[in-house]
């Protein structure tokens, strides 16, 4: 069961409402349900989601008025959100729009579920963009970089909710002992090490090497160690190659060429990996 999965069924296990509100083009996993959440579905559907437009698609206070009428019914579980949406356009929501929704999920009795499978152990600066926010949510899913490349993913839950049976229907992975053996490594030589520091390096770095390519036209965001730049699907294709070519390697998704270094990265590899990505996207651009 993927980590998003869980987390729904902890929420409506303690609320005893059925529905899930959450926003388009937020990624949560791949199984039908978890992605239903941030995408229409033609094969499946699911009856008590409803799904939001994210900021990309409209301005925050339009957002968080359509949240609170939905929540004001008193039939929402949880509200689920990537806070920056690492699988479409890299958009990020503010700290005031965080902070109220996790003021209206108090008000009417939802839990705010933050989705930091991509965004947490350091990818965008500190160990989880939610502190960067500054807001509390209820639950947080985690995964990814704290496994260190081993397969895991997780569910964090505020102490003031107790856990029951009922929330935990059991999984063929589910407290797997080598993905905790690597969990505990890899958290424990994160400690020993400024990721923070390391990020805000990678930051300033990225901003400096791709101003060309926003000068250029490009969509580009992001922050820390993931920016996603958006192209036309011709461009995308050749400068792709032309980066490969090079051996650097990066992300493609659809239209999104995103930029995901290790936070262990050096300064001067960073860079010319830098300069592959942006001289072949501007000589793509320009052919
Ligand atoms: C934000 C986020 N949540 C959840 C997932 C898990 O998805 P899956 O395990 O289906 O790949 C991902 C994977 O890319 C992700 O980026």
């Amino acid at each position: 069961m993927e980590a998003a999965e869980f987390a729904l069924r902890i929420a409506r296990v303690t609320t005893g409402r059925k529905g899930i509100l959450s926003f388009e083009g937020c990624m949560h996993g791949k199984s039908a349900a978890t992605a239903f959440l941030g995408w229409p579905n033609d094969l499946v559907t699911f009856p008590d989601f409803i799904r939001l437009p994210y900021v990309s698609r409209a301005p925050q206070e339009q957002i968080l008025s359509l949240a609170e009428q939905k929540l004001r019914g008193r039939e929402i579980s949880a509200v689920v959100v990537e806070p920056l949406q690492g699988s479409s356009g890299g958009h990020m929501a503010s700290s005031d729009f965080f902070r109220n929704l996790s003021w209206m999920c108090r008000k009417y009795g939802s839990l705010l579920i933050v989705d930091e499978i991509f965004t947490g152990f350091h990818r965008t600066g500190e160990a989880f963009l939610h502190q960067e926010l500054d807001f509390a949510p209820d639950v947080v899913l985690i995964g990814k970089a704290m496994g260190n490349g081993f397969p895991v993913s997780g569910v964090v839950i505020d102490s003031k909710y107790s856990i029951t049976g009922a929330m935990l229907p059991g999984s063929t992975y589910a407290g797997n002992a080598l993905a905790c053996a690597a969990v505990a490594a890899t958290l424990a030589l994160m400690k020993t090490m400024d990721l923070s520091a390391c990020v805000a390096e990678i930051h300033r770095t990225i901003e400096t090497e791709m101003a060309p390519v926003m000068r250029a036209g490009v969509s580009i965001h992001g922050r820390g160690a993931l920016w996603i730049l958006q192209l036309p699907p011709t461009v995308i294709d050749e400068a792709v190659t032309r980066i490969f070519q090079e051996g650097v390697v990066v992300s493609v998704a659809g239209p999104y060429l995103r930029l995901l270094p290790a936070a262990t990265i050096s300064t001067d590899n960073l860079v010319h990996g830098c300069a592959v990505v942006r001289e072949a996207i501007l000589a793509s651009l320009a052919s």
